[in-house]
């Protein structure tokens, strides 16, 4: 039987967001309901709602998001009603050549839920954010998007992993390959970057030096794990950085703004044959150039990370038990837990640069 719950829509552009009745069918084939029990107020959201990312309004919002699962459709033999699970964008199809190549966030085929949720009161086929629409009581994904983790971690936290934070730590630990020793400057220190300097620390950097233009979040990158801070409105970041390394650059540097002025400062901040990583998204109209025999002579690689090119049932199960074993303190990312109602003014907070991560806790 289909259920009628609570859920936060975005009517159209720039329309403020509202609670309304909306209807989650039963799992179809490969299929499951999620009861919500936790899900973020990212960036993302707020775009969906502003219409920059696709006018198919309305959208149920909602994607960093971990819960219970109710029911599965037919064929579901990877999760059961009971598990507790974390949420990510997209089943992946496992026979692609991305996927056989072990890099399934570039997979060919992924897939969200077939079926449709709906508006209670017009029937009207509502868009999930990122496929996922978790600003809800329940929601209809694929079973693929769902990852079991240890159901001793609180909802809220579990969540996070669903999006901004696993783009932070993947960055660092899996496309920039941080390792014991290393050297790491992480540009810009809002919650992406901030779960870099989380990744960077964990894996055992020797420095993790944090850039940002303003001082309070440098203070926060210091409680993530930030062994240096940079104003780079006041101090030039690059001169920085090579004198807090002994006049070589870092051996990784993390670009988590998304601008040419800091991916440039994220170039020339890292050491010869260092790594730079993209984690910010430019705009389509950002352009960057660069010296091509600056680009040869210095080496290293360049890189862009999508998603932390994380694998979530690799990643969402192990970080979850490196935070329940206190080696990971994924707690420092919830700044405040509200209600589905509250989900408006968390948008109004998020640019306060006072909250990280403002949960909705069902
Ligand atoms: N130099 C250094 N830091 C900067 C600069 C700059 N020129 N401009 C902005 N910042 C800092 C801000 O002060 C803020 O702390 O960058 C941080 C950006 O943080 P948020 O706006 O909170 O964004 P976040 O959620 O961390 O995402 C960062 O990563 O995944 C992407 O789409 C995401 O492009 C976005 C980026
Ligand atoms: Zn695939
Ligand atoms: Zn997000």
């Amino acid at each position: 039987m289909a259920q009628e719950v609570r859920g936060v829509i975005a009517p159209g552009k720039d329309e403020p967001v509202r609670i309304e009745t909306i209807v989650v069918p039963d799992p179809g084939p490969g299929e499951a309901v999620v009861r919500v029990q936790a899900c973020g107020v990212c960036h993302t959201d707020l775009h969906y709602k502003q219409g920059g990312i696709s006018d198919d309004f309305p959208f149920l919002l909602g994607h960093e998001a971990a819960g219970v699962v109710e029911s599965v459709g037919a064929g579901v033999t990877d999760v059961a009603p009971g598990d507790f699970v974390i949420l990510n964008w997209r089943a992946v199809c496992g026979k692609c050549r991305a996927c056989l190549r072990g890099r399934p966030w570039y997979c060919f085929d992924t897939h969200n839920a077939e079926q449709k949720m709906t508006l209670a009161a017009t029937g009207q086929e509502l868009s999930p954010a990122l496929g996922i629409g978790a600003f809800a009581e329940k929601t209809l994904v694929a079973a693929g998007q769902c990852t079991k983790v240890d159901p001793a971690v609180a909802p809220q936290v579990a969540g996070l992993l669903g999006c901004g934070v696993m783009a932070g730590i993947g960055a660092a630990l899996n496309t920039g390959q941080v390792g014991r020793g290393d050297t790491v400057a992480v540009i810009g220190c809002g919650g992406v970057g901030d779960a870099a300097i989380a990744g960077s620390y964990l894996a055992g950097a020797a420095k993790v030096i944090a850039v940002d233009i303003d001082d309070r979040k440098l203070e926060t990158a210091r409680t993530m794990g930030a062994t240096h801070t940079v104003n780079s409105r006041e101090t030039d970041p690059v001169e920085a950085i090579r004198e807090l390394t002994g006049g070589f650059g870092a051996d990784v540097v993390i670009e988590a703004v998304g601008r040419p002025e800091t991916y440039r400062q994220a170039f020339y901040a890292r050491d010869l044959a260092g790594t730079v990583v993209l984690v910010g998204v430019p705009t389509p109209e950002m352009k960057l150039e660069l010296p091509l025999l600056d680009v040869f002579g210095r080496g290293g690689a360049l890189k862009s990370s999508w998603y932390g090119d994380c694998l979530p049932s690799r990643d969402f199960p192990m970080l979850i038990d490196l935070h329940l074993q206190g080696r990971l303190d994924l707690g420092k990312f919830v700044t405040e837990t509200i209600r589905l109602d509250e989900v408006e003014t968390a948008f109004a907070r998020m640019h306060s640069g006072d909250v990280l991560r403002s949960v909705v806790v069902l």
